[in-house]
């Protein structure tokens, strides 16, 4: 193909993997991707809380980036059951996910909390996960768009133009994601990325918006990978399913990169 473009793939454990399982699918996953070129790609992982210091130790020599799937966005107070910045960045944790649909939709995360959480992540240094996501219903009332607009509107106030470069943008409709997803026409895919990078121009000109990779998420699976990826506006792949078995997740990546 000729393509020459840096693609970002990701996976979110979510609180199906224990200790011991978690570290295991890490060690295979770091010894299956050791010889990629890592100037083409990145990949990260988000794992339990639990699991982030002894995964830390597994992937000292590995480029593979480990990631929280959520985070408070207070340093230290009266927060009873929230993960600090300063508590990730203790065990050498730079990347976090947030907003993740089902903190929105099951945990009451709002888009001023997600926001916060946003700015506290850049401002600690740490590459920021943020995602955005449709429902059913949003897609039913052709509202999608406004959705994700409002979304990353939100979302990302406040945050500076030197900041960005550690923004990734992680568009996962609610309804496409799990086993009950239902994968969109790729149509419909183009054109919410089309609508997030026209948002992203509007926050910060052209040319500091088109270098924050929007990452696809929701049943990817090896069959639709590189028809996704191919597209101008997909610059990664988000996986859940599919990636928690690190040789599909190897495959998957392996095939993306041949073909790119
Ligand atoms: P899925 O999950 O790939 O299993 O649909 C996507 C996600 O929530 O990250």
């Amino acid at each position: 193909m000729g393509m020459h473009k840096k693609i970002y793939f990701c996976t979110n454990t979510k609180m199906y993997k224990g200790y011991q399982e978690t570290l295991d699918y890490l060690m295979e996953l770091k010894q299956l991707t050791e010889d990629i070129d890592w100037r083409d790609i990145e990949l990260s992982v988000m794992i339990p809380y639990t699991t982030l210091y002894q995964g830390k130790q597994i992937l000292q020599n590995s480029s593979i980036l480990l990631g929280a799937q959520n985070m408070c966005w207070e340093q230290t107070g009266p927060y009873t059951g929230e993960i600090s910045p300063l508590m990730l960045q203790e065990l050498g944790v730079k990347s976090v996910l947030l907003g993740h649909s089902e903190r929105r939709n099951l945990f009451g995360e709002s888009d001023e909390k997600i926001n916060r959480k946003v700015r506290s992540a850049l401002a600690h240094e740490m590459v920021a996960f943020f995602s955005i996501s449709d429902t059913e219903a949003d897609k039913r009332k052709h509202q999608s768009d406004d959705i994700l607009c409002k979304q990353l509107k939100i979302g990302l106030c406040g945050v500076e133009k030197e900041q960005v470069s550690k923004v990734r943008i992680l568009y996962e409709p609610s309804w496409a994601i799990g086993e009950k997803g239902i994968f969109p026409t790729i149509d419909f895919i183009k054109a919410r990325h089309v609508t997030i990078k026209k948002c992203l121009c509007e926050l910060w000109g052209k040319e500091v918006a088109m270098q924050i990779p929007v990452i696809y998420g929701g049943s990817v699976c090896y069959e639709n990978a590189w028809n996704l990826i191919r597209q101008e506006n997909v610059d990664g792949l988000g996986i859940g399913r599919n990636a928690w078995d690190p040789k599909n997740f190897n495959r998957i990546i392996r095939m993306v990169l041949k073909n790119i």
